[in-house]
């Protein structure tokens, strides 16, 4: 690889948002970014565990704070703007990737259960990126990435709610690219696959190891993701590697939906 083509990938001088950045797929996009140079601000619900994830990232050499963000709190997204825009003072890269899954049939969906799932996956993604567009605007390097899911492709019976939200969320990335690429604000979603975090697997080790199988089974590569492997495809994203890339849903899904 060229000197070009290799610093197209990093993404020094940047500051990268990424919500829901304790664990996970959050937490491995986090320590991503800051190991290609950005800056990065990772949210959790509880401040000092968002400190202490950060903390990890600072060991490891990289620029990392680690702030307080509840998507389920009415408002949260506005004081998360502010902090930003107050504390950090600039933005280039926001990842919208906390989210929350509650499994059910939907002939026994609670109401409650549903506004959870669309005020934390979709109205707070939506609301925090409209509280963050005034900094990003100001960025060279703008945009904004959306993870989404599978399910919001090919809907998955025992989650239907959960992948109802993504979809919204797919679809939202996409007028929101319409909208907002004519003002410099490149916006993607990137669709993992079935990967190994907190959200799917099961705490009991004999049902972990059946589940994974079975996951494993649904896609040609006979395997789930490891976070990493998520996270990489959102650098590529986020970075000028992808300065042609905007409306986009990247799917990493080891072929799930081929
Ligand atoms: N794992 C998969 O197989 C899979 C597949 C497709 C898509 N995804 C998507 O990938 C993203 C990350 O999922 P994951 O598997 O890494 O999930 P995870 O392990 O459950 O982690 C979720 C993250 O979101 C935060 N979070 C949870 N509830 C929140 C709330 N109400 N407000 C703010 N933050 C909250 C958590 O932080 P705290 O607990 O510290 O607050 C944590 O950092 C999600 O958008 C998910 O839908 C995952």
């Amino acid at each position: 690889m060229n000197d070009a083509s290799a610093s197209a990938f990093r993404l020094d001088d940047r500051v990268a948002l990424v919500t829901g950045g304790t664990r996970g797929i959050g937490a491995a996009i986090a320590r991503e970014l800051a190991g290609a140079g950005a800056q990065v601000v990772l949210t959790g619900r509880d401040a000092r565990i968002a400190e202490s994830a950060a903390a990890d990232l600072r060991a490891e050499g990289a620029a990392a704070r680690g702030f307080a963000y509840d998507a389920g709190q009415p408002g949260a997204w506005s004081r998360l703007a502010d902090r930003i825009a107050g504390e950090v003072g600039r933005l280039d890269v926001l990842v919208n990737n906390a989210a929350v899954l509650r499994p059910h049939v939907v002939a026994r969906l609670r109401e409650e259960e549903f506004d959870e799932l669309f005020q934390v996956n979709v109205k707070a993604a939506l609301f925090l990126t409209k509280a963050l567009q005034p900094l990003l605007q100001a960025s060279a390097h703008a945009c904004v990435l959306n993870i989404t899911a599978a399910g919001a492709q090919a809907p998955m019976a025992g989650i239907g709610a959960y992948c109802a939200s993504k979809a919204a969320l797919v679809n939202l990335t996409r007028t929101l690219a319409k909208e907002w690429t004519p003002l410099g604000i490149r916006v993607n979603a990137l669709t993992p696959g079935s990967t190994a975090t907190d959200m799917i697997l099961p705490v009991d080790a004999e049902r972990r190891e059946r589940f994974v199988a079975e996951m494993a089974a649904q896609n040609p590569m006979n395997r789930i993701a490891d976070p990493v492997e998520i996270a990489r495809a959102a650098r590529f994203l986020v970075s000028d590697a992808a300065s042609y890339v905007t409306g986009h849903v990247l799917v990493a899904d080891g072929g799930l939906l081929a």
